[in-house]
């Protein structure tokens, strides 16, 4: 497989668009690849909850089979679900959504594809943090924007500094992407953070651009600032977020993205040229999922608390390792001592050791010494791989 990799993307055959080469070699695949050929490996690479979705959900996928829901729903996402989301963030975020401010996608992952390559051109800057989820700056790429990277740093828990975002702004700026909580640091944003971009934004008539798949996953009765509850209005706003994360849902592959009216419509035909409608019977399962009980919600939130807790407490009994307490998702973000190289501490550590974690420049370019670990595993599964990462660690010399 990472041979299969190799050849496409370093190919000189002409076929391939050009373009495509803005695309890495996803660091995760490769790790995972590797992962696949050896016995009795911990991950602490996964990306999806460990749970399956409630059986609720699971059972209106079935029912929907079952009465023959097989067939296309509307563009912008079947009338029930664009309804019952409308109703769900209108609650959640205190404002009024209609069903013509959102379109249901095939995961947040087409949501931000068609956010970003619908607005992306040559000669148009896109604020990034980095490190960031990794699809977003290839993505702006692909299409001929550029990046301006704004770097978190560990020892300040990898808070975006609103201050940093405005100054990088200049006259080519086109749009800001925030991601909070942010895949790969679990940094959630404070309101006042996220109300200083999306102001500074507006009175520019810049975009900005959230991704809040992880909106639930949010720890300690924190405060959770969406860009729903902190803009005025729609205008220069697209919030993606999904049902990956929150009810267990990632295979399902059903997202959404909310927007002013004339922006969804607009992506709606763009929609239509690439996956033409969201999975139809999933669909349904996402209106089981608004309308049902979520208490368990509660529940996944105590749990992932734990197992950060404990994470984090591991962490710090590590040699070489700089950690720090994410308030969200599933992800810790520790970084190696200055200037080493993380891809190699991470393939040394899965030969030597048999965990999995993934290196820091999947997501970016100034944490190169970074390692991502995620905690959506067992407390179990977590405490067996540090038995083995401290006396590795212990080992190391850095320098
Ligand atoms: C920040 C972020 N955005 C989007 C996605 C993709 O979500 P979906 O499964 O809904 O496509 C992920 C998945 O890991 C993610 O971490």
């Amino acid at each position: 497989m990472s041979r299969l990799d190799f050849d496409f993307y370093e190919s000189e055959d002409p076929v391939w668009n050009p373009a495509l080469l803005t695309i890495p070699v996803p660091g995760i695949r490769k790790m995972v690849n590797l992962a696949a050929t050896m016995d009795d490996v911990i991950h602490l690479s996964i990306g999806q909850p460990d749970a399956p979705a409630p059986p609720h959900v699971i059972q209106a996928g079935v029912d929907a089979l079952q009465a023959g829901q097989t067939g296309y729903t509307m563009d912008a996402g079947l009338p029930e679900l664009l309804d019952a989301l409308a109703e769900y963030n209108g609650e959640r975020y205190g404002r009024t959504i209609s069903p013509e401010n959102i379109l249901v996608t095939t995961g947040a992952t087409e949501a931000i594809y068609l956010a970003l390559s619908a607005v992306s051109a040559p000669g148009r800057e896109f604020i990034v943090a980095d490190p960031s989820f990794m699809l977003y700056a290839p993505l702006i790429r692909m299409h001929g924007g550029e990046v301006r990277y704004v770097p978190t740093r560990v020892e300040n828990n990898h808070q975006l500094d609103p201050q940093e975002v405005i100054d990088a702004i200049d006259s080519n700026t086109h749009a800001i992407i925030l991601n909070s909580p942010s895949n790969p640091t679990g940094t959630v944003y404070p309101r006042e953070t996220v109300e200083t971009i999306v102001q500074e934004a507006a009175y520019r008539g810049i975009y900005v651009i959230s991704d809040e798949v992880y909106d639930h996953l949010v720890y300690d009765n924190r405060d959770y600032a969406s860009v729903l509850s902190c803009c005025s209005d729609l205008d220069h706003v697209m919030i993606i977020s999904s049902f990956s994360k929150t009810f267990s849902m990632a295979g399902m592959r059903i997202g959404w993205l909310i927007a002013s009216q004339g922006a969804i419509k607009k992506l709606r035909r763009y929609h239509m040229f690439t996956t033409t409608v969201a999975n139809t019977p999933c669909q349904w399962a996402g209106v089981a999922a608004l309308k049902g009980p979520r208490a368990f919600i509660d529940d996944i939130q105590e749990n992932y608390k734990k197992r950060r807790n404990r994470l984090v407490q591991l962490v710090e009994q590590t040699p070489h390792l700089e950690g720090y307490m994410p308030e969200g998702a599933f992800y810790l973000f520790p970084s190696l001592p200055e200037g080493v190289n993380g891809n190699n501490v991470a393939l040394r550590m899965l030969r030597e050791t048999g965990v999995c974690t993934i290196a820091g420049d999947t997501f970016g370019e100034s944490c190169r010494n970074a390692l991502r670990f995620s905690y959506a595993t067992s407390i179990e599964n977590i405490e067996r791989a540090f038995e083995r990462i401290i006396p590795w660690m212990e080992r190391q010399d850095f320098g």
